[in-house]
């Protein structure tokens, strides 16, 4: 092994995005600095040494902005400015400085699809009437049928339900509105689509990014980046035709979206360091989902099929050749996940059949029978295979604590839309949102730094938090926290790891084995991943520097367990 130099490094470059471990900040349950409840800016600039200490790179905070919060944030009402439940622009500056002075890039969350109804264009449009310039910023269009009583297409809310919304007579305000339209809405009823035929709205998010790379933020994660284009004239999506995401859907991954992106790439690069987009982008062929990484558009782009991969060699295997095979294509870096505040935490996931990791909300294994121990043992060995891997990883708060997914939350506390608009028959996605523990024995587990004065967390936190609470977990050396210190230390310091290349290795049935090379040619660095169900022996000669958990013994690796090894 060749000594590592960090001043070649990209993390030390303009293409420290290749490599880097991105931590996500779900602000409104991460720290609360007022003890109202909420986390908030001043609990996570509070908490950024909690991050160093830890060792990422950069953070990716969700939408911050001024919002009803129907949907979490992601209804944005002004996209240039904060929600004063988490702060003002003021303290969104210094916290970016802040976490700048540790070496921790600042990554906002942008929602390009459309905006909160609360938005001041769309109470324009609403007062506007039809055909007005007003309401061509949105997708309102007249109703079918003879009273124009049927949604104008047979398009589904991602939330359950018809994707349009007819307007009241009434508005709230008292308005006359006896126009009856009807608008889109992809997600919730109040996140009214925009239309990204309209230059006004092109402009408007281009001075969006403007306004926070100006204030030093480092990039964007793009919501939703592949439903913003819809086809003209928004036809029915017709079953057997149009089901695959493959240019041809009406909404979903239009090829009209690309150019967007170079529009974007270009205001990114014209920042001094250049500024980064991250896709979240659901489009499940890769090579599809590459073509938003081509060298002109976006940097990274998640690979949700790794997330959703099930516990099998050949499955996970397959995903990660896809992905790194589909944007070496393009000169980009694959971006693995494995938790994020949509989907039902891994060990929760992984706690069922191996199949089940296929799903990926709480809704689609909520019914299947779980052991949480063989859960957090998998979810340990994933989290070793996703940071030997090439490329960029992401990690969810709270997932170094081992947090769980709150799979019981009481239903009359819900949040998420989802359970509203599925009739109360799907819980959603609050589960992997419940504030984070900081200290064993305070109240509210440590959530608030300071004495609460609200009468709890906005969502309630099970008891067992308690054993997963930060200064917990930093006292045990076996903790989940300190595999992760371990780990994200050892691939900061070993010249193999970050970037580079993987190569497959010969290895018992069942399980992952693979050694990686820089691209400067280091290597001397194996990963073994036992997904099989019996324990597998060592490579011979090799020397153990990182176990997701205890070897038998006989020195074998068990099921469920990852090495990485020197080799
Ligand atoms: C994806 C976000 O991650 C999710 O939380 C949100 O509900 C939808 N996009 C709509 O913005």
């Amino acid at each position: 092994m060749t000594a590592h130099d960090p001043a070649r490094s990209p993390e030390a470059t303009a293409e420290w995005w290749r490599n880097a471990v991105v931590y996500q900040v779900y602000i409104r349950s991460f720290a609360d600095g007022n003890g109202d409840g909420t986390g908030d800016i001043a609990g996570l600039r509070n908490r950024l040494d909690h991050l160093a200490r830890l060792g990422v790179d950069a953070i990716w905070i969700n939408p911050w902005y001024p919002s009803p919060l129907a949907d979490g944030g992601y209804d944005v009402a002004d996209y240039r400015a904060v929600n004063p439940m988490f702060g003002d622009t003021a303290q969104a500056e210094a916290l970016i400085a802040e976490a700048h002075e540790r070496g921790i890039r600042v990554l906002l969350d942008i929602v390009p699809n459309h905006h909160s109804d609360e938005h001041a264009w769309f109470r324009e449009a609403l007062a506007a009437g039809p055909g007005s310039p007003e309401r061509e910023r949105y997708l309102f269009r007249d109703g079918r049928g003879p009273d124009g009583a049927e949604p104008p297409n047979n398009w589904r809310s991602m939330f359950g339900g018809p994707a349009w919304e007819r307007l009241p007579e009434h508005g709230t305000d008292g308005a006359d509105r006896t126009d009856g339209q009807w608008y889109l809405h992809l997600f919730d009823v109040r996140q009214p689509d925009v239309n990204w035929e309209h230059p006004e709205v092109r402009a408007d998010f281009e001075e969006t990014l403007r306004f926070w790379f100006d204030r030093g933020v480092d990039g964007f994660r793009v919501d939703v980046a592949n439903a913003m284009v819809k086809e003209p004239g928004l036809p029915d999506v017709v079953e057997g035709v149009n089901d695959a995401q493959d240019g041809g859907h009406p909404y979903l991954d239009r090829d009209g979206v690309h150019e967007v992106f170079r529009s974007w790439r270009r205001i990114g690069d014209s920042y001094d360091p250049p500024r980064v987009f991250v896709a979240e982008a659901w489009v499940p062929d890769p090579e599809r989902l590459a073509r938003y990484l081509r060298p002109d558009e976006l940097h990274t782009a998640f690979s949700f099929n790794f997330l959703t991969a099930a516990w099998l060699a050949e499955d996970l295997r397959s995903h990660i050749d896809d992905a790194i095979t589909e944007n070496s294509a393009v000169g980009a870096p694959a971006t693995w996940v494995l938790s994020n505040h949509d989907v039902c935490r891994h060990p929760n996931r992984l706690s069922r059949k191996p199949e089940a990791g296929r799903g990926w909300n709480l809704d689609d294994v909520l019914d299947l029978p779980a052991d949480p121990g063989l859960g957090l043992r998998r979810a340990r060995a994933a989290t070793l295979l996703m940071l030997a891997l090439p490329g960029t990883a992401y990690l969810y708060q709270g997932e170094e604590l081992g947090l769980p997914e709150v799979e019981d939350i009481p239903v009359d506390r819900l949040d998420d839309p989802t359970w509203e608009l599925s009739g109360h028959t799907l819980r959603g996605r609050d589960g992997c949102r419940v504030p984070l523990p900081w200290v064993a024995g305070e109240p509210w587990h440590g959530f608030s730094d300071v004495r609460p004065t609200g009468p709890g967390p906005w969502l309630p936190q099970p008891d067992v938090f308690a054993r997963h609470a930060a200064d917990v977990q930093a006292a045990d050396p076996d903790s989940v926290l300190n595999l992760y210190r371990d780990a994200l230390a050892l691939r900061r310091a070993h010249p193999a790891l970050g970037g580079g290349t993987l190569s497959w290795q010969p290895s018992p049935e069942g399980t992952l084995a693979f050694t990686r090379v820089s691209d400067d040619g280091d290597g001397g660095f194996t990963a073994l991943v036992n997904v099989s169900s019996a324990p597998v022996s060592l490579p011979e000669d090799a020397e153990v520097m990182l176990t997701s958990g205890p070897l038998t013994a006989r020195g074998e690796v068990p099921a469920d367990t990852a090495v990485w090894l020197r080799s």
